[in-house]
Protein backbone atom coordinates (compact mmCIF):
# COMPACT_ATOMS: atom_id res chain seq x y z
CA UNK A 1 0.00 0.00 0.00
CA UNK A 2 1.20 3.92 -0.84
CA UNK A 3 0.99 6.45 2.02
CA UNK A 4 3.33 9.27 0.34
CA UNK A 5 4.08 10.17 -3.15
CA UNK A 6 7.37 11.76 -3.17
CA UNK A 7 8.96 13.44 -6.37
CA UNK A 8 11.84 14.68 -7.90
CA UNK A 9 11.89 17.53 -8.72
CA UNK A 10 14.49 18.94 -11.82
CA UNK A 11 13.60 16.98 -14.83
CA UNK A 12 10.25 15.12 -13.11
CA UNK A 13 8.57 18.02 -12.31
CA UNK A 14 10.48 21.07 -13.80
CA UNK A 15 11.84 21.15 -17.65
CA UNK A 16 15.68 21.60 -16.88
CA UNK A 17 15.85 21.27 -20.90
CA UNK A 18 13.64 24.22 -21.48
CA UNK A 19 16.53 26.61 -20.80
CA UNK A 20 17.79 25.13 -24.38
CA UNK A 21 15.37 27.85 -26.10
CA UNK A 22 16.84 30.80 -24.24
CA UNK A 23 20.38 29.26 -24.61
CA UNK A 24 20.02 28.75 -28.45
CA UNK A 25 19.03 32.41 -28.72
CA UNK A 26 21.89 33.51 -27.00
CA UNK A 27 24.02 31.05 -28.70
CA UNK A 28 23.32 29.96 -32.00
CA UNK A 29 23.87 26.52 -32.82
CA UNK A 30 25.04 25.39 -29.46
CA UNK A 31 21.28 25.96 -27.24
CA UNK A 32 20.99 21.57 -26.59
CA UNK A 33 24.48 21.11 -26.13
CA UNK A 34 25.10 23.92 -23.42
CA UNK A 35 21.59 22.64 -21.74
CA UNK A 36 23.27 19.11 -21.85
CA UNK A 37 26.22 19.57 -20.67
CA UNK A 38 25.16 22.21 -17.78
CA UNK A 39 22.76 19.76 -16.71
CA UNK A 40 25.66 16.88 -16.61
CA UNK A 41 27.97 18.50 -14.66
CA UNK A 42 26.20 20.15 -12.53
CA UNK A 43 24.60 16.37 -11.62
CA UNK A 44 28.58 14.99 -11.53
CA UNK A 45 29.25 17.92 -9.48
CA UNK A 46 26.91 16.95 -6.73
CA UNK A 47 27.98 13.38 -6.75
CA UNK A 48 31.21 14.23 -6.56
CA UNK A 49 30.90 16.55 -3.12
CA UNK A 50 28.63 13.98 -1.85
CA UNK A 51 31.37 10.76 -2.67
CA UNK A 52 34.27 12.45 -1.46
CA UNK A 53 32.97 12.85 2.11
CA UNK A 54 30.07 10.44 2.52
CA UNK A 55 29.72 9.70 5.97
CA UNK A 56 30.75 13.30 8.00
CA UNK A 57 27.88 13.25 10.48
CA UNK A 58 27.13 17.18 9.50
CA UNK A 59 27.29 16.04 5.78
CA UNK A 60 30.10 16.76 3.01
CA UNK A 61 32.21 18.88 3.97
CA UNK A 62 32.63 20.15 0.17
CA UNK A 63 29.37 20.34 0.33
CA UNK A 64 27.76 24.14 -1.63
CA UNK A 65 24.25 24.65 -2.49
CA UNK A 66 22.55 22.94 -5.35
CA UNK A 67 21.92 26.44 -6.94
CA UNK A 68 26.22 27.13 -6.35
CA UNK A 69 26.58 23.93 -8.54
CA UNK A 70 24.27 24.81 -10.87
CA UNK A 71 25.72 28.23 -11.61
CA UNK A 72 29.49 26.70 -11.61
CA UNK A 73 28.09 24.04 -13.84
CA UNK A 74 27.33 26.67 -16.57
CA UNK A 75 30.14 28.51 -16.78
CA UNK A 76 32.17 25.54 -17.08
CA UNK A 77 29.77 24.26 -20.07
CA UNK A 78 30.38 27.33 -21.72
CA UNK A 79 33.87 27.46 -21.28
CA UNK A 80 34.04 24.40 -22.22
CA UNK A 81 31.92 24.97 -26.00
CA UNK A 82 33.99 28.26 -25.86
CA UNK A 83 30.90 30.25 -25.79
CA UNK A 84 31.46 33.47 -24.64
CA UNK A 85 29.36 33.90 -21.50
CA UNK A 86 28.36 37.37 -20.67
CA UNK A 87 27.22 38.64 -17.53
CA UNK A 88 24.02 39.75 -19.22
CA UNK A 89 23.56 36.34 -20.46
CA UNK A 90 24.32 34.41 -17.49
CA UNK A 91 21.69 36.47 -15.49
CA UNK A 92 19.13 35.41 -18.29
CA UNK A 93 20.01 31.74 -18.69
CA UNK A 94 20.31 31.81 -14.45
CA UNK A 95 16.82 33.80 -14.18
CA UNK A 96 14.96 31.34 -16.54
CA UNK A 97 16.92 28.71 -14.95
CA UNK A 98 15.05 29.65 -11.65
CA UNK A 99 11.69 29.79 -12.78
CA UNK A 100 11.57 26.54 -15.08
CA UNK A 101 8.82 25.75 -16.93
CA UNK A 102 7.01 22.64 -15.43
CA UNK A 103 5.64 19.84 -17.72
CA UNK A 104 2.28 20.41 -19.03
CA UNK A 105 0.82 17.36 -17.19
CA UNK A 106 2.30 17.66 -13.64
CA UNK A 107 0.27 20.51 -12.40
CA UNK A 108 -3.62 18.65 -12.87
CA UNK A 109 -1.92 15.02 -11.40
CA UNK A 110 -0.74 16.64 -8.29
CA UNK A 111 -4.34 18.26 -7.85
CA UNK A 112 -6.25 14.59 -8.60
CA UNK A 113 -3.39 13.54 -5.69
CA UNK A 114 -4.23 15.88 -3.31
CA UNK A 115 -8.06 15.27 -4.43
CA UNK A 116 -7.92 11.56 -3.32
CA UNK A 117 -6.25 12.73 -0.37
CA UNK A 118 -2.69 11.55 -1.08
CA UNK A 119 0.11 12.75 0.97
CA UNK A 120 2.68 14.28 -1.93
CA UNK A 121 5.84 15.89 -1.53
CA UNK A 122 9.35 16.69 -3.21
CA UNK A 123 12.61 15.45 -2.87
CA UNK A 124 15.08 16.84 -4.66
CA UNK A 125 18.74 18.01 -4.21
CA UNK A 126 17.71 21.35 -5.04
CA UNK A 127 18.15 24.20 -2.05
CA UNK A 128 15.30 25.51 -0.60
CA UNK A 129 15.59 28.86 -2.06
CA UNK A 130 15.14 27.42 -5.57
CA UNK A 131 13.33 24.88 -5.18
CA UNK A 132 10.66 27.24 -3.43
CA UNK A 133 10.91 29.92 -6.53
CA UNK A 134 10.62 27.07 -8.61
CA UNK A 135 6.89 25.28 -6.66
CA UNK A 136 5.60 28.90 -6.43
CA UNK A 137 6.21 29.65 -10.24
CA UNK A 138 4.35 26.52 -11.12
CA UNK A 139 1.31 27.21 -8.94
CA UNK A 140 1.86 23.95 -7.14
CA UNK A 141 2.53 24.99 -3.66
CA UNK A 142 -1.08 24.50 -2.43
CA UNK A 143 -0.86 20.44 -3.22
CA UNK A 144 2.70 19.33 -2.34
CA UNK A 145 2.69 18.06 1.75
CA UNK A 146 6.53 18.95 1.89
CA UNK A 147 9.34 20.35 -0.04
CA UNK A 148 12.41 19.00 0.82
CA UNK A 149 15.82 19.64 -0.38
CA UNK A 150 18.78 17.66 0.64
CA UNK A 151 20.40 20.57 2.25
CA UNK A 152 19.50 19.52 5.21
CA UNK A 153 21.82 16.53 5.21
CA UNK A 154 24.49 18.21 3.46
CA UNK A 155 25.01 15.09 0.77
CA UNK A 156 23.33 14.87 -2.46
CA UNK A 157 21.32 12.16 -3.61
CA UNK A 158 22.16 8.99 -4.31
CA UNK A 159 23.22 8.85 -0.71
CA UNK A 160 20.87 6.98 1.90
CA UNK A 161 20.87 9.92 4.08
CA UNK A 162 19.06 11.91 1.33
CA UNK A 163 16.22 9.55 0.69
CA UNK A 164 15.90 9.07 4.68
CA UNK A 165 14.77 12.42 4.91
CA UNK A 166 11.72 11.38 3.79
CA UNK A 167 10.77 9.53 7.09
CA UNK A 168 11.65 12.42 8.81
CA UNK A 169 8.53 14.15 7.34
CA UNK A 170 5.76 11.08 7.04
CA UNK A 171 5.32 8.09 9.27
CA UNK A 172 6.17 5.62 6.63
CA UNK A 173 7.95 2.21 6.27
CA UNK A 174 10.16 2.59 3.15
CA UNK A 175 7.87 0.29 0.89
CA UNK A 176 5.12 2.60 1.53
CA UNK A 177 6.76 5.28 -0.18
CA UNK A 178 6.09 6.01 -4.29
CA UNK A 179 9.05 7.79 -5.78
CA UNK A 180 8.70 9.20 -8.78
CA UNK A 181 11.77 10.30 -10.95
CA UNK A 182 12.95 10.94 -14.34
CA UNK A 183 16.08 10.58 -13.96
CA UNK A 184 17.10 6.66 -13.99
CA UNK A 185 19.75 6.95 -11.89
CA UNK A 186 17.52 9.16 -8.67
CA UNK A 187 15.41 5.93 -9.19
CA UNK A 188 18.05 3.33 -8.96
CA UNK A 189 19.19 4.71 -5.56
CA UNK A 190 15.45 5.40 -4.72
CA UNK A 191 15.38 1.53 -5.01
CA UNK A 192 18.23 0.48 -3.92
CA UNK A 193 16.86 2.63 -0.77
CA UNK A 194 14.21 0.48 -0.56
CA UNK A 195 11.10 2.87 -1.80
CA UNK A 196 8.52 1.52 -4.57
CA UNK A 197 10.11 4.19 -7.87
CA UNK A 198 8.03 4.82 -10.74
CA UNK A 199 10.11 5.97 -13.62
CA UNK A 200 8.96 8.91 -15.84
CA UNK A 201 10.39 8.09 -19.22
CA UNK A 202 9.21 10.98 -21.03
CA UNK A 203 12.28 10.28 -23.45
CA UNK A 204 11.74 6.59 -24.14
CA UNK A 205 15.26 5.64 -22.90
CA UNK A 206 16.48 2.54 -21.82
CA UNK A 207 16.70 1.93 -18.30
CA UNK A 208 20.22 1.87 -16.31
CA UNK A 209 21.86 -1.55 -17.05
CA UNK A 210 23.01 -1.67 -13.54
CA UNK A 211 20.80 -2.77 -10.84
CA UNK A 212 17.03 -3.55 -10.45
CA UNK A 213 14.18 -2.19 -12.56
CA UNK A 214 12.26 0.36 -10.94
CA UNK A 215 9.00 -1.01 -9.67
CA UNK A 216 6.63 1.09 -13.09
CA UNK A 217 7.71 2.95 -15.54
CA UNK A 218 5.51 5.09 -17.61
CA UNK A 219 5.88 7.61 -20.37
CA UNK A 220 4.68 10.68 -18.35
CA UNK A 221 2.61 11.74 -15.43
CA UNK A 222 -0.06 11.05 -15.45
CA UNK A 223 0.65 7.17 -15.54
CA UNK A 224 1.26 7.37 -11.82
CA UNK A 225 -2.74 7.80 -11.09
CA UNK A 226 -2.94 4.56 -13.17
CA UNK A 227 -0.04 2.82 -11.10
CA UNK A 228 -2.45 3.70 -8.26
CA UNK A 229 -5.86 2.70 -9.15
C1 LIG B 1 16.62 16.90 -8.18
C2 LIG B 1 17.44 16.81 -9.43
C3 LIG B 1 18.78 16.35 -9.25
O1 LIG B 1 16.98 16.29 -7.17
O2 LIG B 1 16.81 16.10 -10.40
O3 LIG B 1 15.59 17.59 -8.21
Amino acid sequence: MTKAIVFDAYGTLFDVYSVGALAEQLFPGQGPALSVLWRDKQIEYSRLISLCDPLNPQGSRHYQSFWDITELALQYACERLKLELSATARQQLLAQYAQLQAFPENLAVLQTLKARGLPCAILSNGNPDMLHSAVKSAGMSAYLDHVISVEEVRQFKTTPQSYALVQQRFEVEKHEVLFVSSNGWDVLGATWFGFQTFWVNRQHLPFETLGPRPTFTGPDLTHVLQVLG
